[in-house]
């Protein structure tokens, strides 16, 4: 993903000499089921094409300038879904890295995970555990968040807080998954739906908000774009005038 002259005036040109860009997007990746129900195709496909749009939006992330995007693969709620599409979701996880791994390298993208990732299946975190290690070095970060819910990762950083002696905000942010990411700026949800579905909530505290009614598969890095340069525009005050 080395940056060119090139691509650095296109960003330039698109958000403006000096207004506020993100640098940190989040993407609720909402309608799989919709998408594949309005087609009268199974849930799954909707799912498979929820990951073409994943890589789709990866490949299209360099010029963009974002250091991160986060996105809500799967929630810590979602095991309350059917057995066979939570095994969906998981096959598609294990296919997608398999696939998707080398090019992750080559783009200079840097793999990170939140949730409790480490409670799936074996053999996923193990290829997670390789994938963080290959990734290492990238410069953009791709966080994904599995087995994620916001209130046990506000819980799980404030009994750390605690056993360290202190519980204030800034000794909870500091355990929390994303300590080590730039601030939240936008938090963006597809299909429709305006709910934070329990999904960064500490983060999400003066995160800009964009509830945007396409359905996740059909969800183009042109709307990421959109979202970046609408994000440009916004006053964003954190509580002053
Ligand atoms: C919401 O659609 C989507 C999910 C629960 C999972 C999101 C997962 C993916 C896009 C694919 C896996 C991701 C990676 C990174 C491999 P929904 O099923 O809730 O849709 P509906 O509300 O229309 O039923």
């Amino acid at each position: 993903m080395g940056a060119t002259p090139a691509t650095d005036q296109a960003a330039a040109r698109i958000l403006g000499a000096g207004e506020p860009r993100a640098r940190h997007v989040a993407i609720i990746m909402d309608g799989n089921g919709r998408w594949a129900k309005k087609r009268g195709l199974p849930r799954a496909v909707g799912h498979q094409r929820g990951v073409e749009a994943v890589r789709r939006l990866v490949r299209g992330l360099e010029p963009m300038k974002l250091e991160c995007l986060t996105l809500y693969a799967f929630s810590s709620e979602n095991w309350k879904r059917s057995h066979d599409e939570v095994d969906d979701l998981m096959n598609l996880m294990r296919r997608f890295i398999k696939s998707d791994l080398e090019e992750f390298v080559a783009n200079g993208v840097k793999l990170k995970i939140i949730g409790d990732w480490r409670s799936l299946a074996p053999d996923i975190v193990a290829m997670l555990e390789d994938a963080l290690a290959r990734t290492a070095n990238g410069r953009q970060i791709l966080a994904v968040a599995l087995n994620y819910g916001g209130k046990h990762e506000i819980a799980r950083a404030a009994a750390k807080a605690a056993a360290k002696g202190a519980i204030t905000p800034e000794a909870i942010e500091a355990q929390l998954d994303t300590h080590d990411l730039p601030p939240l700026d936008l938090l963006i949800r597809t299909s429709g739906e305006i709910r934070l579905s329990n999904f960064l909530l500490w983060q999400a505290a003066y995160a800009e908000m964009l509830f945007v009614d396409t359905l996740w598969p059909d969800f183009k890095p042109e709307h990421l774009q959109q979202a970046l340069d609408d994000f440009a525009r916004r006053e964003r005050r954190y509580g002053g005038r």
